[in-house]
Formats: C-alpha cells, sequence, structure tokens
C-alpha cells in the first residue's frame, strides 16, 4: 500500500499535471495506491472527473463529531464520497492543532468499519536520542486497546525527525519498530489484528527501495515525494517490483 499524503498542497494546475505525470510514468499496477489531497479537491479524483489511474484517495484527517463544528468535516460526509480511507494522528495535528490520544481515540472508534484508518505514530528526536521509542509508540497505541479494530486497521510508522528532514532510521531498525508495532496492536486489540504498518518520513524514489525490501514494511505513507506525479509514481513502480 502507497499512500501519498499532500498536506496543505495542490490546486487545480498542479493536479492537471501530477495526472498527467503519474500515469505517464507508471509501469502498471497491482497494489492499493492512493492521495490524500486537500478535501476541497476530492472531486477532482472521483470516478465522473476521474483525471488520472491513480487507484484512490482518501483524506488526511476527520472529525468524530457532526453539527456545530465549523470547518469540521465528518465521517458520515467521507462515507457519502468516494473516500477509501482517512489518515489520523499525524504528528502535525498532534503539534501544530494540539491532538492528544484521548480525541485520536475518538476519531479511531467514528471511523473503524467505516472507512479504513490509517493511524500515525511516531516518536520526537528527543525520545530517539533518549531509546525510549518503544514506550512513545506503546503509549501513542494505547488508543486501540479493547477495541475490536476493522481488518484494514493500518499503522504509519512516522518519526518525527524524519519527517520533512532527508533523515530516516536504517531499514533494519525501521524493520524491528514495525514488527513491534504489529505485535502491540495484536496483543492490545479485542480482535487481536495484526495491522498492516507503512513506513513514512524522507521516502524518496532514491530510498524507498531499501525500505520496501523488509519484512515488515508494508508500504509507505509519502509527504514531499508525493507532490509530483512522475517521483510517486517511480515509487509505485519499485513497490510493484518487489515480491512481497
Ligand atoms: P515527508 O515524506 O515529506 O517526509 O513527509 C512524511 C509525512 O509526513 C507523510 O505523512
Amino acid at each position: 500500500m502507497i499512500i501519498g499524503n499532500w498536506k496543505c498542497n495542490g490546486s487545480n494546475e498542479m493536479i492537471v499535471s501530477w495526472c498527467a505525470d503519474y500515469d505517464r510514468e507508471l509501469n502498471g499496477n497491482d497494489a492499493y495506491v492512493a492521495v490524500a489531497p486537500p478535501s476541497i479537491y476530492f472531486s477532482k479524483f472521483n470516478s465522473e472527473n476521474k483525471l488520472s489511474n491513480i487507484v484512490g484517495w482518501g483524506a488526511q484527517d476527520v472529525d468524530h463529531l457532526d453539527g456545530s463544528r465549523t470547518g469540521a468535516i465528518s465521517v458520515d460526509m467521507l462515507v457519502d464520497t468516494e473516500c477509501g480511507f482517512s489518515i489520523i494522528g499525524h504528528s502535525e495535528r498532534r503539534q501544530i492543532f494540539n491532538e492528544d490520544n484521548s480525541l485520536i481515540r475518538e476519531k479511531l472508534k467514528s471511523l473503524n468499519k467505516r472507512i479504513m484508518t490509517i493511524l500515525c505514530i511516531g516518536e520526537a528526536k528527543e525520545e530517539n536520542d533518549k531509546g525510549i521509542t518503544k514506550d512513545v509508540l506503546k503509549d501513542q497505541l494505547e488508543i486501540v486497546n479493547g477495541l475490536e479494530l476493522d481488518t484494514e486497521f493500518t499503522v504509519a510508522y512516522e518519526p518525527v525527525w524524519a519527517i520533512g528532514s532527508g533523515l530516516t532510521p536504517e531499514p533494519k531498525d525501521i524493520n524491528e519498530i514495525h514488527k513491534y508495532i504489529k505485535d502491540v496492536v495484536q496483543s492490545n486489540s479485542e480482535n487481536n489484528l495484526s495491522p498492516k504498518v507503512l513506513y513514512g518520513g524522507s521516502v524518496t524514489d532514491k530510498n524507498a527501495e531499501s525500505f520496501f525490501k523488509e519484512e515488515f514494511v508494508d508500504g509507505a505513507l509519502i509527504g514531499g515525494a508525493s507532490l509530483d506525479g512522475s517521483t510517486y509514481a517511480k515509487i509505485v513502480n519499485i513497490f510493484n517490483g518487489i515480491d512481497k
């Protein structure tokens, strides 16, 4: 699974050229590959207006309630579209919008079994330096405790220090963390689900293969490199070339 998180980027013109570049570069595809554009552009990707062979699209975040919540988009609204997933818990939501574990758990509960959830977790640089990465991730994963998770529930491991920095952990360390995440979710969810785990943080067409080769890396959540259609298609081609 390859997901492109466009964050607050995009425009009408950019989407037209992105789609043309993506389609030109892609050598066929059998994986789930999607982008999460700003929600105002969702309609550019639906089946009526489809500009590209991109498989799916989804939301960068969602609100767990509806009604008097200016600016919010609810799960029911996402269900009304062809939205394939929603990301929740991105470190930018945690840092800039002060989202905490209890709010993110509410979002997970409202999406669960309705729209595929991609839960982002990751440690800060100081936490990594202190060697407490697994403790931090375990704490963030507490939100699944006691929930019967949808079988499509997915985690994205995004070390905060790797996002947009050009720095990444070593592939073997990512693999070990992904195995840990799968084990923690399996022991704490009601239905003992072992989720797919994506890696996110400075993934490019140059380093993607080193991550995708690792046993417990089920794909990637890509920021900056997903904004260029041709680079994104190159990463998808690399993913498809690896026998998983
Ligand atoms: P970059 O790929 O730009 O490091 O961003 C990763 C990310 O935050 C995806 O959600």
